[in-house]
């Protein structure tokens, strides 16, 4: 078969490893032959491609990022866009496409798929929000990024007795926030599923300090928003998905944490650093998986489905499973947080 690849949305580490897995299994179990689409769905737009086979996936197990770039075109946002899709895939004669991306490039999979194009799914996102599947690739590293971070901002706080806000990814879900906040002994966590009370927290840090402790660290998912009316706080502009641009949640709490409690804070936003670099071996592990399992699935014609993992195992699931709802914060690991608040 001739197999298109695509990734699309924001990078994570693990992205080359399913490239080099689905080409690995496909050219030498199965004789197919592959194209690179670049930049996400922008390339099968535009017909933009590059030469994809064992050779060209040589020594990219380890590398961050992804060889055939990405990025957050929505073609039913274009006009003709779908349709285009469609004769570059004639054009170049591709029978089968794997597309390894998040909600947005998953759902334009999903409704290519419900419109006749022969897609695969690989569940992609360092927030770990997407349903069908109990992890992604890139998450694991995101928050052991994240952690390795905390764990110096910690030393740096308690020399000098401050609270230091660390603002991490997680549009629409708090995972990265939680895990890293739970794994970091964060002093307070706010995600986005939780608005926040700025007064709770100023107390919270406030007792806190009382009792002897000279210096928090509180972790904030980029998407946690406070309680209506309770503090002004605005996100950036859209992109062709509907998204604001975020990032700035942590110097507002930052600038609020200090007027209120008298406490000197300073803030850290980590930003993309969550999302560069080399993929953990779990990531690498997890990656491969799905990369192997989503070349079975393409020779096994299942179409319009997503491998995931799911207790453990590789399953496949129906694309419009995966992009239905968000997968938020277990509420467990919530409670399970809160033991160390106050
Ligand atoms: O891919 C998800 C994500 O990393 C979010 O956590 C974050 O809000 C967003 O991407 C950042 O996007 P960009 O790279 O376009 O600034």
């Amino acid at each position: 078969m001739r197999v298109g690849i695509l990734t699309g949305g924001g990078d994570c580490p693990g992205l080359n490893a399913v490239i080099r897995a689905v080409v690995r299994k496909g050219e030498v179990r199965y004789a197919d032959t592959f194209v690179g689409f670049r930049d996400g769905w922008r390339g099968v737009v535009e017909g933009m491609t590059m030469p994809l086979d064992v050779q060209a996936c040589r020594g990219i197990l380890p590398r961050g990022g992804t060889i055939l770039g990405s990025s957050r075109t929505n073609p039913y946002k274009l006009e003709r866009g779908p349709e285009r899709c469609k004769v570059t895939l004639a054009e170049l004669s591709v029978d089968a496409l794997v597309a390894i991306g998040g909600e947005d490039t998953l759902g334009v999979a999903n409704r290519l798929a419900s419109d006749g194009v022969q897609v695969v799914g690989v569940p992609k996102t360092i927030d770990n929000d997407l349903s069908a599947t109990e992890v992604t690739f890139g998450f694991h590293t995101a928050v052991q990024t994240c952690v390795d971070a905390i764990d110096r901002l910690h030393t740096t706080a308690e020399s000098h007795d401050r609270v230091i806000v660390c603002e991490v990814m997680g549009r629409h879900a708090g995972w990265i926030a939680m895990y890293a906040g739970i794994a970091g002994g964060a002093a307070e966590v706010l995600i986005p599923e939780e608005p926040f009370d700025i007064d709770v927290i100023c107390e919270n840090l406030t007792r806190r300090h009382a009792r002897g402790h000279y210096a928090s660290v509180v972790v904030v998912a980029e998407g946690a928003a406070p309680k209506a009316g309770t503090l002004v706080y605005q996100s950036g502009e859209l992109d062709a998905f509907g998204h604001a641009r975020l990032g700035g949640i942590g110097n507002l709490l930052a600038v609020e944490i200090e007027k209120r409690t008298g406490f000197e804070t300073r803030a850290t936003i980590l930003g993309h650093i969550q999302r560069g670099g080399t993929p953990t071996a779990f990531d690498r592990v997890l990656a491969t998986r799905f990369g192997v399992a989503a070349i079975d699935c393409v020779h096994d014609g299942h179409f319009g489905q997503m491998v995931a993992l799911q207790a453990g195992t590789i399953v496949r699931v129906p694309l419009s499973a995966a992009v239905a709802e968000l997968k938020t914060v277990d509420p467990e690991l919530v409670a399970v947080a809160e033991i160390f608040f106050n």
